[in-house]
């Protein structure tokens, strides 16, 4: 439903919609090819998820979760990257559609993404392995950027997702990474990064652990 732009917030949202679309319509169409290409992943995860299911009684996602970029932080990003607000410009921001996907063990993160990229109508654009080699801070996560086909009334246009494949244990690190950088406005205190780096090298063991602890008890 429709709400009135009742404070400054609201208005500089407005503003800078107005200077990345050149009008409402632009806008609207965006979102719907940007909303469009999160069903079709999100569709292809969820076939992925049941036909694991059928073959081998066990859901390798725990859940998928799929967010549009707000006009307003897709500014902001064009901004600190210096660069135009226009169309253009933001359609080589890979990340206006996200999807996470959250899987049970480390061996689902990297088939997924296996099954994933196999299709042939998915190209990949970026592959950055953040648990083979984390972030400085401890972050782990797969992210996959890949182009996908929206078939639209007369012509198919290429967009790209953003897809980051982690562990349920790398979710809640990274959950609670994001809440402390959020709090602090991106000043952490040095012992709170310390306690989290170590929190993220002990979930790294853990999940190997539960990973060889889930292949002996299949064997059994
Ligand atoms: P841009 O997409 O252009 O910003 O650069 P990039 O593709 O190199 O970014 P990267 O793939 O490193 O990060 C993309 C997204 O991953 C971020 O928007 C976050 O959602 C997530 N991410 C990356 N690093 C961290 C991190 O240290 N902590 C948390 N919580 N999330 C992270
Ligand atoms: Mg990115």
């Amino acid at each position: 439903m429709g709400r009135l732009l009742n404070n400054e917030k609201d208005i500089s949202l407005l503003k800078e919609s107005e200077l990345l679309y050149g009008s409402f319509q632009e806008m609207v169409e965006m979102q719907l090819l940007y909303n469009s290409a999160i069903k079709q992943v999100s569709t292809k995860l969820e076939i992925l998820n049941e036909e694991f299911n059928v073959k081998h009684a066990r859901n390798p996602i725990h859940h998928v979760e799929g967010r549009l970029k707000t006009p307003q932080s897709i500014v902001k990003k064009l901004q600190r990257k210096n660069m135009d607000i226009s169309m253009k410009t933001a359609k080589e921001i890979n990340d206006i559609a996200g999807i996470r996907v959250v899987c049970a063990y480390l061996d689902d993160v990297y088939n997924i993404s296996e099954m994933l990229l196999s299709q042939t109508d998915i190209k990949l654009i970026k592959y950055q392995d953040y648990i083979k080699e984390p972030n400085f801070n401890g972050y782990r996560s797969l992210h996959l950027d890949i182009e996908v086909p929206v078939f639209l009334s007369d012509h198919i246009e290429r967009v790209i997702v953003e897809i980051q494949i982690r562990t349920v244990a790398q979710d809640f690190w990274a959950s609670l990474e994001h809440d402390i950088r959020y709090k602090s406005d991106k000043y952490v205190p040095k012992d709170i990064c310390d306690e989290m780096l170590q929190s993220a090298n002990e979930i790294a063991t853990i999940d190997l652990k539960m990973q060889e602890t889930f292949k002996k008890i299949q064997n059994i």
